[in-house]
């Protein structure tokens, strides 16, 4: 397969070509301005739509405001597009939504196959106890710019779908508030290198449930982000999820 990887000189777009490389396929990189990966050329974001015409895949791990424009040249030239960007607004995801009618999408907060399982395993904890207090913490690395994590905002949206309500989501807590039965708490930390960690408490009757994922490196975004990519080339035009990958 012929893929290109844009952001491929970043912390997650880096193991990404690494990955791809490994498995055989033929690999050409994008970022802001042109470099090298090893031995995968990386050419200047402006060339991606001339890199798209005997392309099967593009794989996105930029920031949101180049993967609007990704996604836009990667459905006009009809070639599958998998993007683990987060941070997106609202139009950014309409713009996703928008490429979904000319091609195959699929976008990921979190390409590890764990945090698909702590997804299903949270709402399974949420729905078999009702009334627990919720309480989730998110730790990234200190170069990380969106806040709370996609994951840590996917997860809260599986904690509201169990629990049949929006709730409350609170950030952090400071001065005299007294913790109300509609909130869920939301701690967000940054330092150092960390590549990811997720913890949900759900807290009640005397007793803690703890459920927690931790990504020891970034080569699991990197398998999984293949993964998907091998397994999008060939789909119709469409919104995918990693849920269906796996
Ligand atoms: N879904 C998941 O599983 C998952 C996992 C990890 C990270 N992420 C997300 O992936 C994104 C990237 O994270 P990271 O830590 O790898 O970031 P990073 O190390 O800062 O790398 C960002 C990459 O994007 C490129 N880039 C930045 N602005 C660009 C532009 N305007 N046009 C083209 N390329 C541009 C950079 O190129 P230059 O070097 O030329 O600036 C670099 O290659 C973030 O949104 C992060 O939250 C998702």
């Amino acid at each position: 397969m012929r893929v290109v990887v844009a952001g491929a000189t970043g912390r997650t777009g880096g193991e990404i070509v690494v990955e791809a490389t490994e498995r055989g396929h033929d690999v050409v990189g994008v970022a802001r301005s042109a470099d090298e990966v090893g031995d995968v050329p990386v050419h200047p974001a402006e060339e991606l739509p001339a890199l798209l015409d005997d392309a099967d895949a593009v794989i996105d791990f930029t920031v949101p405001e180049a993967s609007r424009e990704h996604a836009a040249h990667a459905a006009e030239a009809g070639v599958p597009y998998i993007v683990g960007t987060t941070g997106f607004d609202d139009d950014g995801l309409g713009a996703l939504e928008a490429a979904a009618e000319s091609t195959a999408v699929l976008k990921a907060s979190n390409f590890a196959r764990g945090v698909q399982a702590l997804l299903a395993v949270v709402a399974a904890g949420v729905e078999a106890l009702p009334d627990y207090d919720v309480e989730l913490t998110e730790t990234h690395h200190a170069g990380k710019r969106d806040a709370p994590s996609g994951t840590a905002n996917a997860v809260l949206d599986a904690v509201d779908e169990a629990r049949g309500e929006e709730l409350d989501r609170t950030h952090g807590r400071e001065g005299e508030h007294l913790r109300e039965e509609s909130e869920v708490g939301v701690h967000v930390r940054r330092a150092g290198n960390v590549r990811g960690e997720h913890e949900v408490m759900l807290a009640g009757n005397d007793e803690v449930l703890t459920l927690a994922h931790r990504a020891e490196s970034r080569r699991v975004f990197a398998a999984g982000a293949v993964d998907a990519a091998e397994w999008l080339a060939d789909r119709e035009p469409g919104r995918y999820e990693f849920g269906d990958v796996l």
